[in-house]
């Protein structure tokens, strides 16, 4: 697939540096309407620069358009790619109005071009590793989730002063603008909803907690900079998800049902950590102490977090390697590259290219990409809602809906039940009783119950 992106910002280098993984994917060329950048991108990965979109749509050579602009002009830009006879791969969100992403995503059939978008973390392993354990039942039924999208109070980490790999600064005020649960939410919704389906009903609150976070000032100045959601999916899965900029970082997902817990810690990583906790009576009590809590290493012998899975369920897109995204390019130091290939291991590691190389595969196919233009309209609608809820809770029923997207093959594995260890039943017995305060060890009826989930703890470890 022949791309060129429009947009040269901060976020340019996230997509590009995955290219030479991507060997079914060619950068043709690139173009900003700030020429320094589009200069310096184009030097930076030897493409060509367009002086305008205007002439990067008219080269005929350019198959696909990624549009990596503002949120604002997201809209104009996809639809004119369109127009011109490209598919088009969007960033978030496909427009700052539901009625912009339903005209694009109606564009787009009525054209028969292919309309894509972010967030495609839901493409990855991780993911496909989560969605594999909630199917093959190992925590029962999913009863409640909690995804949180914390992304630390960053008006006290200069934030100005962040720069991308290829020098372009952090846009912190366009940020703030635009709001961190619209920037940040569909990494959940999007995720969520390829597993539970469509959002049937939504409860949101939104507030903007710091109102003096920018050195600079805000148009509007009140954007929510906080937000808590409770989203219904289709088949009555309840999600309570939480995006904000003023708590500390906690980008975990809990999926949590009757029999279990499954916890992804990074949403942000193709790769994350994925534990599974099959719930007993043991790790259910051991909880309750403090020393537990506190200690992981505690927590562990008595099945509190369980363990995390050694997954080999096929992600629906090969996602490159963390190690292969640390930065490249010309006159990059040896430290510069250790320092990205550590960031990329310890912190977060999206392969920005897999929804555009869904989309190619797609078309070798002759079918949709995987993640569809009505599952965007949809997302979008969710996030906007979300982000646009003022301080008095409401409830929204989204308009579109979308059908199941087609993404896992039933091949790996991702859990396997597992023995109980040998000091299971006696440190389950002890736990129950303390729980149940009256009487020695040996009094309480449960702790003698045959079957009792305790003997599961350390289910799914290996
Ligand atoms: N910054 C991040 O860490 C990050 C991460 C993931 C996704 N995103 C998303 O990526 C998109 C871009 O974010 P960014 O951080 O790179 O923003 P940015 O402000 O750094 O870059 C946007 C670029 O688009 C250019 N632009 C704006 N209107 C244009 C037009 N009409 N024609 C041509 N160029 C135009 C601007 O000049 C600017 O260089 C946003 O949708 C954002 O949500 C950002």
């Amino acid at each position: 697939m022949r791309i060129a992106v429009v947009g040269c910002g901060y976020v340019v280098d996230d997509y590009l540096r995955t290219l030479p993984e991507h060997p079914e994917i060619t950068l043709v060329g690139v173009t900003d309407l700030d020429e320094s950048r589009s200069r310096r991108v184009a030097a930076r990965y030897g493409v060509r620069c367009f002086a305008t979109t205007e002439e990067l749509l008219a080269d005929p050579s350019v198959e696909l358009v990624v549009n990596l602009t503002h949120p604002q002009t997201h809209h104009e830009i996809s639809r004119a790619a369109l127009l011109a006879g490209k598919h088009v791969y969007s960033e978030k969100p496909l427009s700052l109005a539901a009625e912009d992403a339903q005209d694009l995503a109606a564009l787009a059939r009525e054209r028969g071009l292919m309309l894509s978008g972010a967030p495609c973390n839901l493409l990855g392993a991780s993911w496909a590793a989560v969605r594999r354990l909630v199917r093959d039942g190992a925590i029962g039924r999913t009863r409640v989730i909690y995804a949180e999208l914390d992304d630390n109070p960053i008006y006290l980490m200069h934030p100005e002063e962040w720069r991308s790999e290829s020098g372009t600064p952090w846009p912190f005020k366009n940020e703030y603008e635009v709001g961190c649960t619209l920037e940040h939410a569909a990494y959940h919704v999007a995720a969520l909803a390829a597993l539970f389906g469509p959002v049937r009903e939504m409860t949101s609150f939104a507030s903007c907690l710091v109102p003096d976070k920018s050195p600079v000032p805000l148009d509007p100045p009140t954007t929510p900079d906080f937000s808590v959601a409770c989203l219904t999916f289709d088949n009555g899965v309840v999600a309570r998800l939480t995006c904000s900029i003023v708590a500390t970082y906690d980008h975990k997902v809990r999926l949590i049902g009757d029999e279990g817990e499954v916890v992804l810690d990074e949403v942000w990583h193709n790769r994350s950590p994925v534990s599974l906790e099959r719930f007993g009576q043991m790790s259910l009590n051991a909880r309750k102490l403090r020393a537990v809590r506190h200690n992981p290493l505690l927590g562990r012998l008595v099945g509190v977090g369980g363990r995390n899975v050694r997954y080999d369920v096929p992600a629906p897109v090969q996602a490159s390697e963390p190690e292969s995204q640390a930065p490249r390019g010309r006159g990059l130091s040896f430290t510069t590259r250790l320092k990205g290939a550590l960031r990329r291991r310890q912190m977060t590691s999206l392969d920005f290219l897999l929804g555009i190389s869904d989309m190619e595969q797609a078309r070798r196919e002759g079918r949709d990409p995987l993640i569809t233009p009505e599952f965007l309209l949809h997302v979008s609608e969710v996030t906007l809602a979300i982000s646009s809820g003022d301080s008095e809770p409401r409830t929204i029923v989204p308009p579109h809906s979308f059908t199941p997207l087609a993404l896992d093959r039933e091949e790996g594995t991702a859990w396997r039940p597992a023995e109980p260890g040998p000091l299971a039943a006696v440190t389950d017995r002890v736990l129950v009783a303390l729980h149940r305060r009256g009487g020695g060890s040996g009094d309480s009826p449960s702790a003698h119950q045959p079957g009792a989930h305790g003997t599961e703890v350390g289910a799914g470890s290996r």
